[in-house]
């Protein structure tokens, strides 16, 4: 029988409790249902709203329940709908009358709110746990590459010469971001709406602040309807999980890429690469592929609750069951794509060489040789002007610019002296752009020691 059947007269049909029923999906939640019930049961005994002997019976209870799940001694049947009126039923199965007891001045709309962000809650400390150990593989691959110079594109054409470990640490500061994110997040998942009831509350004496203090929430919701109809929480995790999988994505592509027989930046360590059925020569970057294409579904989720909330009127309506799978899966393709980024990037052997001789191709010390020019009093514009003549006619002479004899510069420009060939130096040309935020050698490395600092702060800080 259906703990809310009293006033139905006929059965519910085996077609609408298979579609209404959430069980298949919210039982993972069990163990924070579990909690959050521990908690009201024992603030209802301690307002007298039951009595103690009566609390300490359900908790008795319910921990035993806990167990049994965990043992795979109890089973959730569809029957009982959710996870919350399946517990509910083990409860009374196992003490009678005292169990019907707990869902006292309780709903299950604000029962669903609580464990949602119980659950979130826990599951964020694992992500923020996966995204820092993420940032120090960044820091430590960066650390090794301070003086590997690699051409910086813009377009996908190479621009100007940088090094890996700027570009890794260019990745450090998304990934840093999208931290700061969660972090945010976090703050409002950590508000305590139970008390709300169905939506307007109870008339009995709850001390909600006790529970949120069990429960170790940081404040009570404020408004009973919004406490329950409130999903938000779940909509901002997702973006920032969106956010991070579109940063993931970013940087899988440029492994694709750099993996690549046209780049030969990077190999992939065998570990983390597959073969193919047919071609005995294949080395394929899945993984990079796959969190490339898993972006799209966390998309999905964020767009699923977004429109799942769209125009719901007050309070709560039954297309929120709707939330949890979209939550859940983009929890669990966040985890799944950080679990294998940290050790993939640790594994890389990157191409020095192969990275060196890309950046001193392509001109990319063009903009070097226009500022040695404005060095010299020639308006920028002019240089720019200048050395676009010279990247022609080295072009025609399949030459780069500093094999260049100095008389053949001074075609160009008499204003080019002996020392040009130090100025397009591709070692230098990075060497020189040292101002906060550049790529230089020695302010990477201090900038890798303020991301240092910054890790183990927030390694220290749990939330
Ligand atoms: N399984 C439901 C959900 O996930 C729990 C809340 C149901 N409330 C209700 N009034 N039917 O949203």
């Amino acid at each position: 029988m259906k703990l809310w059947s009293g006033r139905f007269t006929k059965q519910t049909d085996k077609l609408t409790e298979d579609f209404n029923a959430s069980i298949a999906f919210d039982s993972r939640m069990y163990t924070q249902d579990i909690r959050g019930s521990i908690a009201h049961a024992s603030m209802l005994a301690k307002q007298g709203i039951i009595s103690f002997a009566e609390g300490e019976q359900i908790i008795a209870a319910l921990k035993e329940i806990e167990q049994e799940i965990a043992d795979g001694r109890l089973e959730f049947i569809v029957d009982a709908e959710d996870v919350h009126m399946n517990i509910e039923t083990f409860l009374t199965a196992k003490i009678g009358d005292v169990g019907k007891k707990l869902h006292t001045a309780r709903s299950r709309n604000d029962q669903v709110a609580l464990d949602i962000r119980m659950y979130l809650n826990d599951e964020i400390d694992n992500i923020r746990e996966l995204l820092l150990e993420t940032e120090a593989a960044l820091l430590q691959v960066s650390s090794e590459h301070l003086e590997t110079i690699m051409p910086g594109y813009t377009h996908l054409q190479k621009a100007q010469p940088i090094t890996l470990a700027h570009h890794l640490m260019a990745y450090f500061e998304m990934l840093r971001r999208d931290v700061e994110r969660l972090d945010d997040c976090r703050k409002r998942v950590l508000a305590m709406p139970l008390g709300s009831g169905a939506l307007a509350a109870t008339g009995f004496n709850l001390d909600r602040d006790c529970v949120r203090e069990q429960l170790g929430f940081d404040y009570l919701t404020r408004n009973s309807l919004d406490g329950v109809s409130d999903r938000d929480f779940a909509i901002e995790f997702c973006s920032f999980a969106s956010i991070l999988m579109m940063h993931l994505s970013r940087f899988s592509e440029e492994i694709i890429l750099w993996s690549s027989d046209e780049f030969s930046f990077v190999q992939l360590d065998d570990g983390f690469s597959t073969g193919s059925s047919i071609m005995p020569q294949k080395k394929n970057p899945d993984i990079a592929e796959l969190v490339r294409g898993k972006t799209g579904r966390v998309y999905g989720d964020l767009v699923t609750l977004l429109t799942v909330m769209k125009s719901l009127p007050l309070a709560y309506n039954k297309d929120m069951q709707e939330d949890k799978e979209a939550l859940f899966d983009a929890i669990d393709t966040v985890k799944k794509c950080l679990l294998v980024f940290a050790p993939m990037l640790k594994t890389c052997r990157f191409q020095k060489e192969n990275m060196a001789a890309g950046a001193r191709r392509g001109f990319t010390n063009a903009t070097d040789l226009a500022d040695y020019l404005v060095s010299k009093g020639l308006p920028f514009r002019d240089a720019h002007a200048v050395v676009g003549q010279a990247v022609l006619y080295c072009i025609e002479q399949q030459k780069v610019l500093e094999e260049m004899e100095l008389a053949t510069f001074k075609t160009f420009s008499d204003r080019i002296e002996a020392d040009v060939y130090e100025h397009l130096d591709i070692m230098n040309c990075v060497a020189k752009r040292s101002i906060p935020g550049g790529p230089a050698p020695e302010t990477v490395k201090k900038a890798q020691l303020e991301a240092a600092q910054w890790l183990e702060r927030m390694q220290d800080v749990h939330k």
